[in-house]
């Protein structure tokens, strides 16, 4: 079986054939029966440990991570297969009808089932009937099925359940979201397919029925003053591709996918004159909800946990309709497999290119003319999720001068709330006539297992304070950096200070950098609200990661999510607040950086039909790690294509250049 496993690295995701033959032992060693379904396969990674024998020419085993759940009673197995040996390294049963219960995430084929179930239950007929739904308008109805939450309701309690909404469409293209049917809301149960629960309001709120639709037939006057604007590579590329390897500028890196996280960087390095120094071993999004501010019927359970409840890889697009990248183009198609464990393509899951950013340094010296200046390019790795009505694109930059960022970008379409006529909408924004949108807040977790130049490494924490008035600070102006030591767990939790510029250092104190201290890099984070609900609310005991900016751990190979491993339908407590509870020493140690950021929603008449993109994330700036600027030696080439306007406006077919050659 050996010949199954062609691929060139340990960290290479599961190719087609071993996502087959994994399922195929699986199915065989287990007589598994025809009722089951794998929400989740991937690859078991190999650990620093392993990653450190393999260069010393130890063969790793080849692991896949299943998991397989049975839709007829819902009995959910973790199996680990090894590839290499043929048979399954560990089959274990999950708990899931104990506290604190979790499901497996929902998966697409039961979306399907789900439309039919709650359309045929007479209690959900009634229910928008009397909100002037009629028979021909019900094969229209949109019905969504979002993630429960929990309450301990008896329906909840170890049950495998979503509560589905409806929204009234005109037609199959019409969008939904401008006409929700308030105050109803079904409670299906995944396993049994039927209607555990019918809510239905007292008080009845008509149906908006005015169109606010986004296709581009919506929109037949286009502007017309938009000039083509063209990015040309007429030597190709800065970077070089081998298998999931990826080189640029002095960076290395592994490009990874999981069904959980989506894109994952590995083993992120960067050379210092000819030497390859690690940064990163692992960065990837973990997790990220989004709470609901609305205490109503349709609301107030709303708190989607997108990559534990769904998964940001599953739901990945195929950028094969072209995605909103300019110039040269790398895909990378990621193998991966459907709810049934059959393998397919993701087509152009992931998508890398470069692009222009602006100045990356510059000075004129006016007493000797020394004018220099130097354009900065990045790299830019990205996929796009949709996660039912919300658009999510995640975005790793990495810059010349050292520099790594990563952007979340927000667009979509935001939920809705039906407003009676005459009232206005007490829990959000109103969007249109008799539509509001919800407040809400939308939590990423990036998890970053840190590896700076290898070995252990330590975080310390920074403020700026003024210094108090003194001998040493005779006239008042002095301040001074405050420092504080992450040594155990519990030291971790902290928060964003936009008044002390508080931020992070990630260093390695067994080297010496060329002042004498240890390299590393730091981290800044910006101080957005972290989750404003209540500490007690269910949602902010399931999310609880989001509740600080910044944690830092013990790396431990079990905790690999924010909000741990099942978060769906889970009575909360589970992830960071978890891990950090064993309180175990951090400093010199191998940590994993958890840093928890978002963006808070007030909706508005701007954000619909579509929401313009909203930006959210963190950098990771070198700090004492190089010697110096390592992009002076950028060359100073003159961009030939750049256009005097006022010279082009004149007709003057000699325009020269910006900079002056
Ligand atoms: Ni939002």
């Amino acid at each position: 079986m050996d010949a199954i496993v062609a691929l060139t690295h340990p960290l290479d995701p599961l190719s087609l054939e071993e996502i087959a033959a994994a399922v195929a032992i699986l199915k065989a060693a287990q007589a598994l029966s025809a009722t089951v379904r794998f929400p989740i396969i991937r690859l078991k990674e190999p650990t620093k440990a392993d990653l450190a024998s393999f260069r010393q020419g130890i063969c790793l085993p080849r692991l896949a991570f299943l998991l397989a759940m049975d839709i007829s009673n819902g009995e959910t197995f973790e199996a680990i297969v090894d590839l290499k040996q043929s048979t399954v390294a560990s089959y274990v049963r999950l708990p899931l009808d104990e506290m604190p219960f979790g499901q497996p995430p929902v998966m697409l084929c039961e979306f399907e089932t789900i439309e039919g179930t709650v359309k045929s239950d007479p209690r959900w007929i009634a229910a928008v009937k009397k909100r002037g739904i009629t028979d021909e308008d019900i094969p229209l109805i949109q019905i969504d099925p979002f993630s429960s939450g929990y309450f301990g309701r008896e329906f909840e309690q170890g049950k495998r359940i979503v509560r589905a909404v409806s929204y009234w469409r005109g037609d199959i293209r019409d969008n939904g979201y401008a006409h929700p049917i308030e105050g109803v809301v079904a409670v299906v149960d995944l396993i049994a397919n039927e209607v555990v629960d019918l809510h239905d309001d007292e008080k009845i709120i008509p149906v908006p029925k005015k169109k606010r639709n986004y296709g581009r037939e919506s929109f037949p006057e286009t502007r017309a003053d938009l000039k083509p604007l063209h990015i040309v590579q007429p030597e190709g590329t800065s970077f070089s591709v081998d298998g999931w390897k990826v080189e640029w500028q002095g960076w290395s890196f592994r490009v990874g996918f999981t069904p959980r996280e989506g894109l994952v960087i590995h083993e992120l390095g960067v050379d210092d004159q000819g030497r390859q120094r690690p940064v990163i071993f692992r960065a990837s999004v973990t997790e990220m909800v989004v709470p609901y501010a609305d205490p109503t019927a349709n609301h107030y359970w709303k708190s989607a946990f997108d990559a534990g409840e769904y998964g940001l890889g599953r739901l990945a697009n195929c950028l094969e309709l072209g995605c909103d990248c300019l110039g040269q183009i790398h895909y990378f198609d990621v193998p991966a497999a459907d709810d049934f464990g059959q393998p397919f393509v993701m087509k152009n899951a992931i998508c890398m290119h470069e692009e222009d950013y602006g100045i990356l340094w510059k000075h004129y010296e006016f007493r000797n003319g020394i004018f220099e200046v130097r354009r900065s390019r990045r790299l830019v790795i990205s996929f796009f999720a949709t996660v039912g009505n919300y658009d999510y694109g995640f975005y790793w930059y990495l810059y010349q001068d050292g520099t790594i960022q990563l952007e979340a970008k927000l667009t979509g379409i935001i939920q809705t709330a039906a407003v009676a006529n005459g009232e206005t909408y007490r829990w959000g924004g109103m969007v249109d006539d008799n539509l509001g949108g919800p407040t809400h807040q939308h939590f990423f977790n990036a998890r970053l297992h840190m590896d700076i130049d290898g070995g252990g490494n330590t975080v310390t924490e920074h403020d700026f304070v003024p210094r108090p008035w003194g001998e040493d600070n005779p006239y008042g102006n002095v301040f001074d950096t405050k420092t504080r030591v992450l040594k155990r767990e519990l030291d971790s939790p902290s928060l964003a200070n936009g008044e002390t510029g508080r931020y992070w250092r990630i260093q390695n104190a067994n080297v010496t950098n060329s002042v004498g201290k240890a390299p590393g890099y730091k981290l800044v984070a910006m101080p957005s609200p972290v989750m404003l609900a209540q500490p007690e609310s269910t949602v902010a005991q399931r999310g609880g990661f989001a509740k600080k900016h910044i944690w830092v751990t013990a790396f431990d190979e079990k905790e690999k999510y924010a909000s741990g491993d099942y978060p769906n339908v889970h009575a909360g407590g589970d992830g960071l607040p978890a891990y950090v509870k064993q309180n175990r020493p951090i400093e010199n140690a191998d940590v994993v950086v958890w840093h928890s950021f978002g963006h808070t929603h007030v909706c508005k008449p701007e954000d619909f039909p579509i929401m313009p993109v909203e930006y959210t994330g963190f950098t990771l700036k070198p700090n004492g790690f190089f010697a110096s600027n390592i992009a002076m030696d950028l060359p100073p080439e003159v961009n030939r294509h750049s256009i005097d306007n006022r010279l082009e406006a004149s007709g003057d077919k000699l325009a020269q250049s910006c900079c002056g050659k």
